[in-house]
């Protein structure tokens, strides 16, 4: 006799560089062959930015399937909840009619991000350039596992357990950060907290076994990298990274899932890679100096509009200096922090770095967004795309090749419409070179700018 099984699986989808990659527009495309869609990773620190027909929502904390009403939405226990700004999250898509009752999950193990965190945080992570939401602290005190004094971290479950109690110790003062930290601590932070607490209780489960029910039941998962995989805390070169794992592998640590269940993972790349805080980046445009600038702008709350105003792109991208080419596509592409609004460092495609990633994590099948940007090399002095392929053995300088070049005219502008016979060319060498097959591409913003190749 045959059994059929009714048993569901989970893909993984994971950012093949250093974040803000895309990856939410292609959960959002995959997210219909999907029953749930989960985090593992991460907290506050990620920003996810969907094309809605309202006009881009912008999500942190949230699942990115939010757009399909019949998905269900699961936290799991690997991430950090900043609790003010998850309920700040849920309050704003019920103002965009997106109700998230009875469809998001946040599991009861999942880290307490308390304003002390914050504090040390913004206190000691300017050298990595972390994006100020306590993650790295946090994640500090959950390993070490002191309950006594301050070093204390609390996951959710303490909350539903005791929740005066737990309030109770989190107004204490943290000696280890300065004054205007332990205001936070006292006063505006806890009150948020006990405010928020009260919007996201509703949501947390006590069940370990929740999102395994679900499989079990027929469920298809699809985990949701945050960050990426370049910045994984052991992977990734410390300490230029998060505090969290972002390696395919962890969804099942901190998704809270039998491996057993693994069905293919997923890459998201794009085609100008960017980079936000300090740490290496082989490729950028500018090297040091485009590094410096950046991290000298990320103090500046209005680089964004300065930018705007004052970069004339059209001249920039005519200039010999790589710096002045990353500065335009920055301003072009829109190349600036979903959180904290910096200005990101700029690069090439790095085909060696991408290969590597790709085979270490083992990569069944990728996407590649913002393949319209590499228009823009068309009104450089080489009028060529170059892509990076890292220093051959032995030699001093790294290999640049260069493809045709392409204009924005010539992208398609309907959905049976042709790609520019440059970018087809260079998108076969490229599926060659790292051995995968690039399922799709982005071709703009916008829901529909999303190709699928196969
Ligand atoms: P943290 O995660 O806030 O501790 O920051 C550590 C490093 O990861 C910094 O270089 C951040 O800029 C970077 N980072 C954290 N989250 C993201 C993200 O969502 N996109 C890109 N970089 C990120």
């Amino acid at each position: 006799m045959t059994m059929v099984s009714r048993t569901g699986y989970a893909d993984v989808l994971v950012g093949l560089q250093y974040g803000d990659e895309g990856k939410a527009r292609i959960v959002d495309h995959l997210a219909g062959d999907y029953d749930v869609i989960a985090r593992f990773n991460g907290g506050a620190n990620a920003g996810h930015t969907i094309d809605a027909p309202g006009g881009a929502l912008r999500l942190r904390q949230v699942p990115s399937g939010v757009l399909h009403p019949s998905l269900s939405l699961y936290i799991g226990s690997g991430c950090a909840i900043g609790l003010a700004d998850l309920a700040d999250e849920i309050a704003m898509l019920a103002s965009r009619g997106i109700s998230l009752r009875g469809r998001l999950i946040v599991s009861d193990r999942c880290l307490l991000v308390q304003p002390a965190h914050v504090a040390r945080d913004r206190d000691e992570g300017g050298g990595v350039g972390t994006t100020g939401n306590g993650i790295g602290p946090c994640h500090a005190d959950h390993a070490t596992r002191m309950r006594g004094g301050m070093r204390v971290a609390f996951q959710l479950r303490d909350l539903v357990a005791d929740s005066e109690a737990v309030f109770r110790h989190l107004g204490k003062p943290d000696t280890r950060v300065g004054m205007d930290a332990g205001m936070l601590t006292n006063s505006s932070g806890i009150a948020r907290m006990r405010a928020a607490w009260r919007t996201v209780r509703g949501f947390v489960t006590a069940e370990p076994d929740h999102l395994l029910r679900r499989v079990e039941g027929g469920a298809r998962v699809l985990f949701e990298g945050a960050q990426s995989v370049l910045l994984d805390l052991t992977h990734g070169e410390q300490p230029w990274v998060t505090s969290s794992h972002t390696v395919p592998a962890y969804a099942y640590v901190g998704g809270d899932l039998p491996c057993k269940y693994h069905r293919k993972t997923i890459g998201v790349a794009k085609a100008i890679v960017s980079r936000v805080g300090a740490g290496p980046f082989p490729s950028e445009l500018g090297g040091t100096r485009s590094a410096r600038y950046c991290a000298t702008a990320a103090a500046d709350r209005g680089a964004r509009h300065r930018e705007a105003a004052h970069h004339e792109p059209a001249r920039l991208l005519a200039s010999d200096d790589a710096f002045d080419i990353g500065s335009a596509l920055r301003v072009l592409a829109d190349e600036y922090g979903t959180v904290t609004g910096r200005p990101r460092r700029i690069g090439l495609l790095d085909v060696a770095q991408l290969r590597m990633t790709m085979r270490q994590h083992g990569i069944d099948e990728w996407f590649l967004n913002k393949c319209d940007c590499l228009a823009w090399f068309a009104d450089t002095p080489r009028q060529a795309i170059p892509l990076f392929d890292g220093a051959p053995h032995g030699a001093a300088e790294p290999a640049v090749r260069e493809f045709a070049a392409f204009r924005l005219d010539a992208l398609p502008q309907g959905r049976e419409d042709p790609l520019p016979p440059q970018l087809d060319a260079l998108l076969h060498w490229l599926e060659d070179a790292v051995s995968c097959r690039l399922l799709g591409i982005g071709l703009g913003p916008a829901r529909d700018q999303l190709r699928f190749l196969y």
